[in-house]
């Protein structure tokens, strides 16, 4: 049996994962009426990723019990002056994520809640891959600057990221 608290907090994060997926789609429409498919698809994997990560949540709550509560979505921006600057707001972004992430393995931890701290512990790891991936591209888009066959063959590779769904890892 989830506690109440613990409930509430996950029903936050829920929230902020679904807020995240709302993020990085409005990225990918970004991305993709800028002309860089590849940026717009690699943006549209992590909309998907993150839905999978507010279903875990959700699925996780239904299990032990409790009851989901769907918040309203908060609006989220619609255009970034260039690839670097929407992958430093994507960084920001997940460093928020991670601080959430770590307040409710703390509480759970609190409460002496193991099958949360459990639950927890795989989103533990993924922010730490969500944060490094983040970053790894930001350097390459310094590298970059605004050179014009540079943003290209990166939007190549952003291109082939495949979705996989989490429960397939
Ligand atoms: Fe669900 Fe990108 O953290």
């Amino acid at each position: 049996m989830l506690s109440e608290k613990i409930q509430a907090a996950l029903n936050e994060q829920i929230n902020a994962e679904l807020w995240s997926a709302y993020l990085y789609l409005s990225m990918s429409a970004h991305f993709a009426a800028d002309g860089k498919p590849g940026f717009a698809n690699w943006m549209n994997v992590q909309f998907k990723e993150e839905q999978d990560h507010a279903m875990k949540i959700f699925n996780f709550i239904i299990s032990r019990g409790g009851q989901v509560t769907l918040k309203p979505i908060a609006e989220v921006k619609t255009s970034w002056a260039s690839p670097l600057d929407a992958f430093e707001d994507t960084l920001q972004h997940e460093q928020v994520v991670t601080g959430m992430i770590n307040d409710l393995y703390a509480l759970a931890a609190a409460e002496k809640d193991y099958a949360t701290q459990s639950m927890l512990s795989w989103f533990v790891d993924e922010q730490v891959e969500e944060e490094e991936t983040a970053q790894g591209i930001i350097d390459a888009l310094k590298m970059i600057k605004d050179n014009g066959f540079g943003i290209y063959t990166l939007d190549k590779e952003l291109g082939a990221r495949v979705y996989t769904p989490i429960a397939a890892e």
